[in-house]
């Protein structure tokens, strides 16, 4: 039998009008295709990438898009990115009930502890206003959408952009004098920011909540009283840090990395300024960046969410690469779902000294917390904040245990039972994460 659609397009008798069109639509169908698979590829390596969102979740609508505002201000003050760009911020006003409350998000992005580190920064938006998103889509604790964030929906709501390398908390006296171009202006860029909300409305707030995740959650920790100071006495203050409470914890071998990272990112951006004094005054300062110190002293109510294996930790702090030149945890360190029994353990140990340094806080009348079991790092700010797929503990959400702590409707200190025990765990696998390495 002979196919004649086959013989017109392979061989030698000359095409009609209607092989033409036939082609024509042939070749349009295949381009469309190829289009889709792009799109689709790119828009799902970007949110494995991204590494904080799990890629099941639905993106939020086009609706939640906010645009970046340069700060301009910060030309008067020196408050500058590492490398002298105008830091930035995007906000969306509140509205109705929320009209005169106010939601900040500082945004995470890890440190950098050397020059080289900073240096290679300024290539990124996590060192120059010039690589940010011209606009970013407010998700979770950000949303403007009642179904995704049920109590603070309508609430002025502000992503703070992290291009400091320090956590906001870096100061000019200890940048080089002698032609290395670095800007470490972190506690200014925090000052300015505060200054610019204010003159936007914070400074009449009924109700204002600090929030930030990893790097900005521990920036949280550090600037939660002077928040609550710089605004009216009759206003409900409070914090919230997101995968911030970073442990002082020994690696596989028993190294200190952690604190000695720290360490370089004290000494590199004169950090210990901007940390509470008497602490400083009583320890070693690098000490003093760790929040189960921070917390101790920090007067403004105060709701810590943390996975109990949060994944930036384990890959950093527990597994950090130099710890493991055999491979052993290449797998495990990426993925919980690949560790064996005695990495496992492992595990289990890393979440006990979690809530071991939580177990004072705990006590705490008007703190919170959420320590959930899952593998993951940031939840707040993405759809496992209020979902149908969130991770929960006791059926609750992180929103609505945060939600009922903030307005006081009834206690919350979430504790997780262990791994793997909670079946609404996504377990996040960052074994193809380009970005794992880097932060
Ligand atoms: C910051 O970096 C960007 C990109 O390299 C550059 O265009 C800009 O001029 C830099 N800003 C300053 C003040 O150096
Ligand atoms: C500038 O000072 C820093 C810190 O002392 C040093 O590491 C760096 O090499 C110096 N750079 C130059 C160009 O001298
Ligand atoms: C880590 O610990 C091992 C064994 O105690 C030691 O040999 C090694 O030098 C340490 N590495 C670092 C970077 O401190
Ligand atoms: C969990 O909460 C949801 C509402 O958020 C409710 O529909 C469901 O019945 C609850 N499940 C259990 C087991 O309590």
């Amino acid at each position: 039998m002979e196919n004649t659609g086959f013989r017109a397009f392979c061989c030698r008798r000359k095409w009609v009008k209607r092989d033409w069109a036939i082609a024509t639509v042939a070749i349009t169908v295949i381009i469309a295709a190829i289009i889709i698979f792009i799109l689709f590829f790119t828009v799902f390596s970007d949110s494995r990438n991204r590494k904080t969102s799990s890629p099941t979740f639905a993106p939020p609508s086009a609706g939640d898009f906010v645009p970046l505002t340069l700060l301009q201000s910060a030309k008067a003050t020196g408050a500058f990115c590492l490398n002298g760009s105008l830091p930035g911020y995007h906000f969306q006003k509140g509205f109705g009930s929320g009209s005169s409350n106010w939601l900040l998000h500082i945004e995470g992005g890890g440190w950098c502890n050397s020059i080289e580190s900073c240096n290679s920064r300024k290539g990124t938006s996590l060192g120059s206003s010039n690589y940010m998103e011209h606009q970013v889509q407010f998700a979770g604790i950000l949303s403007q959408d009642p179904s995704q964030n049920p109590d603070f929906y309508n609430w002025n709501k502000v992503k703070l952009r992290y291009c400091d390398g320090a956590s906001f908390a870096g100061h000019p006296e200890s940048e080089f004098k002698n032609g290395t171009k670095l800007f470490f202006r972190g506690q200014l860029i925090w000052e300015a920011m505060m200054n610019e909300l204010l003159s936007l409305g914070l400074s009449k707030a009924k109700e204002a909540f600090l929030t930030g995740c990893s790097a900005g959650g521990l920036a949280t920790f550090i600037h939660c009283d002077d928040f609550r100071d710089q605004l009216p006495k009759d206003a409900t203050v409070k914090c919230l840090a997101d995968a911030g409470y970073f442990l002082d914890e020994p690696d596989i071998l028993g190294n200190r990395t952690m604190l000695a990272f720290y360490r370089d990112v004290l000494q590199l951006q004169g950090v210990a300024k901007s940390l509470q004094q008497d602490c400083v005054g009583r320890m070693e300062p690098v000490k003093c960046i760790f929040p189960q110190e921070i917390i101790k002293n920090v007067k403004t109510p105060f709701f810590v969410v943390n996975p109990a294996y949060d994944s930036w930790q384990i890959e950093n702090i527990l597994v950090p690469i130099g710890s493991d030149p055999q491979g052993y945890w290449s797998s495990c360190r990426l993925s919980i779902k690949k560790c064996d029994a005695t990495q496992v353990k492992r595990l289990q140990g890393y979440r006990d000294a979690m809530l071991k340094a939580l177990s004072m806080f705990q006590r705490n009348e008007e703190g919170g917390m959420f320590i959930n079991s899952c593998f993951s790092h940031c939840q707040t700010s993405y759809s496992a904040w209020h979902s149908p797929n969130s991770p929960r503990i006791n059926n609750k959400t992180i929103a609505e245990s945060v939600g009922d702590w903030y307005f006081n409707r009834k206690e919350s200190k979430l504790i997780d039972c262990p791994y793997p025990c909670n079946p609404t765990c996504n377990n996040d696998d960052y074994t193809s994460s380009v970005l794992s390495a880097a932060v």
